[in-house]
């Protein structure tokens, strides 16, 4: 006999989408080698760490070659200082009460809403919206909880609940019960929000339907406008349904560095085939305890330098000067005449493409004649067809280069 490979790997598409794009763009500067190609694709920060992360990040690391101040294994969950600091700073101002066994310290919310799914049956029916960060849809193929992809471009057993202009982004409850619900927003790839009263209305749904909503909070940090929520749980009775996901990579600039954190309050339930409840907070910490480390001592002493005086001007001063880009490819764009979504509480710009190009059209059609690498919408699903994401995350100089090229096609 020989080894058998996990088949639900053969149900993806052959590669993930960043890696896709990569990819492509290499290809094309190969081939273009004098060309100057603009990266505007993969949500990559291009700004340095804050310099108060730097110092705290050195000291630690200097700590790490002293014998009484060395640090071996921590705990899995993260260590109290950082943990603090969390509940203290983002939390407790918009009143929300946590415990520290709450809060659990990882390497990514990349791979906290990939692994999430391992601690649920794969029974449970698990809804996305669409278009949808593609981690979260993957990660229930490689499960199995899904059957192959069809020509709709949907994965069988998979809910989509579609997120476009005609509903203005919103997206609305699902026609048939469902179990597991991800939300992201400020939404990636839209860019779009959702206020309070829009969230209340699947926090309820969850509360009735006895479903779980794993809530990717990655770009809170970029919410400039009243009445959008930062957190789930400023929606009453959330702590019994949700999940939430929160990083430092997009606030301060740790893409490279890896630390974020997830929420699972203790409220939140989960049942076994006989009925009997469950802790999910349990599950989680028994999957981090076996499965995780930790993040380094270094890494977590540099994320509590994020809350101090310093490392909050600085970290405000970068979503500020990405959030100028934003606006410069949205005012761009929209005198073009292009119809732009997003950019106003996140650092995402949903575009309708022109002339009813499709996605990759478009995706080509910068690439060759603006060498500007965005994403194709319909890679994030296929409610994203016909747009492409544009990020914000390049220097103000590049940002204004792209747009000066930008206005250059015919388009
Ligand atoms: C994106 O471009 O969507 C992000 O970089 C995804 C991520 O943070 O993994």
């Amino acid at each position: 006999m020989s080894v058998k490979i996990n088949e639900n790997y053969l149900l993806l598409e052959s590669n993930y989408i960043f890696s896709e794009i990569t990819q492509r763009v290499e290809k094309y500067q190969k081939e273009n080698p004098d060309v100057d190609v603009i990266s505007m694709g993969i949500g990559d920060v291009t700004r340095p760490l804050p310099q108060a992360v730097i110092k705290k990040f050195k000291k630690a690391v200097d700590e790490m070659s002293k014998k009484d101040t060395f640090h071996g294994y921590g705990p899995e969950q993260g260590y109290d200082f950082l943990i603090e600091e969390i509940i203290k700073n983002d939390y407790e101002p918009r009143g929300i009460t946590l415990s520290k066994e709450e809060v659990f310290i990882s390497d990514g919310a990349k791979c906290d809403t990939g692994n999430i799914q391992e601690i649920f049956g794969l029974e449970n029916i698990v809804a996305v919206t669409d278009p949808v960060y593609p981690v979260y849809v993957d990660s229930n193929v490689m499960a199995g909880r899904t059957g192959p992809m069809g020509d709709d471009g949907r994965y069988h057993n998979l809910v989509y609940i579609p997120c476009t202009e005609e509903n203005e982004f919103v997206p609305e409850l699902p026609e048939t019960p469902v179990d597991l619900i991800y939300l992201c927003f400020p939404n990636n790839p839209t860019g779009t929000v959702l206020n309070k009263k829009q969230l209340t209305v699947w926090v309820d749904y969850a509360r009735e339907n006895n479903s779980i909503i794993l809530f990717d909070a990655a770009y809170e940090a970029y919410i400039s406008e009243k009445d959008i929520p930062h957190s789930i749980y400023e929606i009453s009775g959330a702590r019994e349904v949700a999940i939430e996901f929160r990083s430092f990579s997009k606030n301060a600039g740790f893409t490279g560095t890896r630390c974020a954190y997830t929420v699972v309050p203790k409220e939140l339930l989960g049942f076994d085939a006989k009925g009997n409840p469950h802790s999910v907070n349990e599950l989680w910490n028994r999957r981090q305890a076996t499965k995780f480390n930790g993040v380094s001592y270094p890494i977590q002493v540099a994320a509590s330098a994020v809350y101090t005086p310093e490392g909050q001007a600085e970290i405000q001063e970068s979503i500020d000067y990405y959030m100028k880009n934003a606006s410069i490819i949205r005012d761009s764009l929209s005198k073009l005449g292009l119809k732009v979504f997003g950019g106003v509480n996140s650092p995402y710009i949903w575009i309708k493409t022109p002339e009813d190009m499709d996605s990759w059209q478009f995706f080509d059609l910068l690439l060759n004649e603006a060498h500007i690498a965005g994403t194709p919408g319909v890679g994030f699903g296929p409610s994203g067809e016909g747009y492409l994401r544009l990020t914000a995350f390049n220097t103000l100089e590049n940002t204004k280069e792209a747009m000066e090229r930008l206005s250059k096609l015919s388009i």
